[in-house]
């Protein structure tokens, strides 16, 4: 914490920036909300933003933009070949990652694409800490197989472990060792783990990661879509760190890894995504891809005012006073939720605080989605938007049975620079009501199940009547409060 309180029972996170464009926001009765929830099939990716308070879905696309970033947008140069954009992206990358070799991509996974189709071979396998949804489909679908090597630590919901996205070292150079190099498309560490709650990996980990790499002679990925609140972590959490600039920090990885992607929509707070590395060998391979799928080598596909916001956001995030915001206001949400009992991922990580639904709905089982039904008690209680990232974010196997989530999480996404600490207060408010409330929540069936990426566009529907029970709760407790 940067600034400390003379009261310190008074002592919040504080803001180094402020707000100079807002957005109206709309909360709706809660007979709206429930009507609300369920024409989206109790799905929240499918509801309107109209009809949401809290827009806590992701940290993606949606951060906060800064006055230069927005004044970067105006200056864009919208050439298709040989833009200057192009050349400010290049130099904002090479001064926070100091590498020359870079490619753009409309977003992070588009960069999966292009990975997956260049190195992944039928039958071979993706070591990585822990999956993200498109990168495993994208590796799938190439015909490979994906390996999953997070230390037992980051599956234990709560603890007091700093770096739980860590990969088990011992289980990585076994599995080396049994698959052996060649059967190996690659390995990829992912920043800031998404799927088990935003958890960081230490540098000394994600350096240790990719010497084991070489020393195999298998590529070296880095996913740093979470690298910034990954690094906030390294600095205030690992004692090697503590001294080093955010900078080093980033150019350490570069030096080490082979290939860095991300998604700017979350590092960067913008668009768009990038490829790059410090030997050229590797962005030279991956090259043909760009105009293929992509667009043209000065823009793959981003539209030139992301890229300008993005070439600035990622100036920004090696400033501590920005990068602290996200990880500070989790924290906060996570310590306020925990204090009364409810469980959520802890320590708190990035992206946002997750409300294990495993413990919240204790006896629900996987089948019956229990992140799923947490997530719509939540916007029917307070219009709060959340993301389930439980069975529901899993595809299921070949022959069709269910994938059970290791961690059956509700992620109630802190988007960067964007909410009030009052807002984050009025979202544990309405949390804590529904886990007071928690035994009238029930279950959820599909009523349409995509195949791919279900999450994003299945529909579902409640067991029984329990979602206008709860609702008629919140009239009854609330009177005629929104
Ligand atoms: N890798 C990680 C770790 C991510 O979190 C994401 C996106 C991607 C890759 C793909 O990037 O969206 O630009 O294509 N995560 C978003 C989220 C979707 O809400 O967690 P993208």
């Amino acid at each position: 914490m940067a600034v400390k309180f003379y009261q310190k029972e008074n002592q919040v996170p504080l803001e180094m920036h402020k707000v100079r464009m807002v957005q109206k926001l709309t909360l709706l009765p809660v007979e709206e909300r429930l009507r609300a929830i369920q024409e989206a099939g109790n799905n929240t990716f499918l509801l309107q933003n109209r009809d949401i308070y809290m827009d806590m879905i992701t940290d993606s696309g949606v951060n906060g933009m800064s006055d230069k970033q927005v004044a970067s947008m105006l200056v864009a140069d919208d050439s298709y070949a040989g833009s200057e954009t192009w050349n400010r992206a290049k130099a904002a990358l090479k001064e926070v990652f100091g590498v020359d070799n870079a490619l753009p991509v409309h977003q992070g996974r588009a960069a999966e694409n292009i990975l997956a189709e260049a190195l992944v071979k039928p039958g071979q396998k993706a070591l990585m800490n822990f999956h993200f949804t498109t990168t495993k489909a994208h590796i799938t679908r190439c015909g490979g197989e994906v390996i999953e090597l997070v230390d037992p630590k980051g599956l234990k919901p709560q603890s007091d472990d700093l770096f739980k996205g860590d990969f088990n070292l011992d289980s990585l150079r076994n599995c080396i060792k049994e698959t052996t190099p060649e059967n190996i498309a690659f390995i990829r560490v992912e920043a800031g783990t998404n799927l088990i709650g935003g958890q960081p990996v230490s540098l000394k980990n994600m350096l240790d990661v990719a010497g084991i790499a070489k020393e195999n002679g298998v590529i070296s990925v880095l996913d740093a879509s979470l690298l910034q609140d990954n690094v906030y972590f390294m600095k205030t959490r690992e004692e090697q760190c503590k001294d080093m600039t955010t900078k080093e920090i980033y150019h350490t990885l570069a030096d080490n890894f082979d290939i860095i992607y991300f998604s700017a929509r979350k590092l960067g707070f913008s668009r768009g995504g990038f490829i790059i590395s410090k030997d050229a060998k590797w962005t030279n391979q991956l090259m043909e891809f760009i105009p293929l799928y992509e667009g043209f080598l000065t823009y793959g596909g981003m539209e030139v005012r992301s890229i300008e916001a993005a070439a600035q956001g990622l100036l920004e995030s090696l400033d501590m006073e920005y990068i602290n915001q996200g990880p500070e206001f989790i924290a906060y949400l996570a310590k306020e939720l925990d204090d009364y009992g409810v469980p959520v991922i802890l320590p708190a990580g990035g992206l946002g605080c997750h409300l294990n639904c495993s413990e919240f709905v204790p006896d629900m089982p996987h089948n019956q989605y229990p992140a799923a039904a947490v997530g719509a008690a939540v916007y029917i209680a307070g219009g709060i938007r959340g993301m389930e990232r439980g069975t529901v974010s899993e595809q299921r196997e070949e022959d069709g049975t269910e994938r059970y989530a290791e961690l059956e999480l509700q992620r109630l996404a802190v988007p960067r620079r964007v909410f009030t600490l009052s807002q984050i207060k009025y979202c544990a408010d309405r949390v804590k009501w529904v886990w007071d409330n928690r035994k009238l929540i029930g279950g959820l069936e599909w009523t349409m199940e995509p195949k791919v990426l279900r999450f994003f566009f299945g529909r579902m529907k409640e067991i029984g009547h329990w979602q206008e029970d709860l609702a008629a709760k919140f009239r009854e407790d609330f009177g005629d409060s929104l």
